[in-house]
């Protein structure tokens, strides 16, 4: 039998909602133990060799056991809870600042879908100052940071400098994320990565709470 600590490769579905719930439950369990690779089929899978691996749904074949993971306290979660771990932080943030008088929070929407996709940043690899035009409120959690190199390499800011507005004299906010934080902004606010050298992966959930017209807000 595989003993869970030995493993240092995961392979995960990529562009698939189960992948990036497996991903995230294997590294509450491994952290910057193992290395994270996401693949699709036919794709031509990562170099294995010498690596202890384990891989993560891909096809419907899955059984009950290979849906749950021990966290770090030995609980038993479900993959499939990480949904309602964003959605109970989104409430968290709603409910802290639900009294501030401003029209983000007055206008919050009653309904909504949840979007949710992973980032793989490589050495160098970096995001311009963006928003994101659908979302209401936005979110990472981050599964693999880098080496900060104390630049802040890796690290996430916030301005109100970007494509969509900008103002030089506005204050910036820098955010160096540890493994397993999530961070959950305005999806109006512009942000963006700073590059790292380190040859490493940076991984990451992103999410959007989108609005449901449909439901009504
Ligand atoms: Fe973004």
């Amino acid at each position: 039998m595989l003993e869970s600590s030995s493993v240092n490769c995961v392979i995960y579905h990529a562009d698939c909602t189960d992948g990036f719930g497996s991903a995230y439950a294997a590294w509450k369990l491994l952290g910057n133990r193992a290395e994270y690779h996401a693949c699709k089929h036919g794709q031509t899978p990562p170099d294995v060799k010498d690596k202890v691996v384990i891989i993560q749904p891909f096809g419907r074949g899955i059984n009950h056991v290979d849906n749950t993971f021990v966290d770090s306290t030995g609980r038993s979660i479900e993959y499939k809870d990480l949904k309602s771990i964003i959605i109970t932080e989104i409430e968290s943030y709603y409910l802290k600042f639900k009294n501030e008088n401003c029209s983000f929070l007055k206008r919050w929407p009653s309904k909504y879908d949840l979007a949710a996709w992973h980032v793989i940043l490589k050495k160098q690899g970096h995001q311009n100052p963006h928003i994101h035009p659908s979302g209401w409120l936005s979110g990472v959690i981050y599964l693999k940071v880098v080496p900060s190199f104390k630049k802040n390499e890796g690290a996430i800011e916030f301005s109100l400098n970007g494509e969509k507005y900008y103002d030089a004299e506005s204050p910036k906010v820098l955010h160096l994320p540890k493994t397993g934080d999530i961070v959950i902004f305005p999806s109006s606010l512009h942000h963006r990565t700073i590059p790292f050298s380190a040859d490493t992966d940076r991984i990451s959930i992103a999410f959007d709470l989108v609005p449901n017209l449909k439901k009504g807000l």
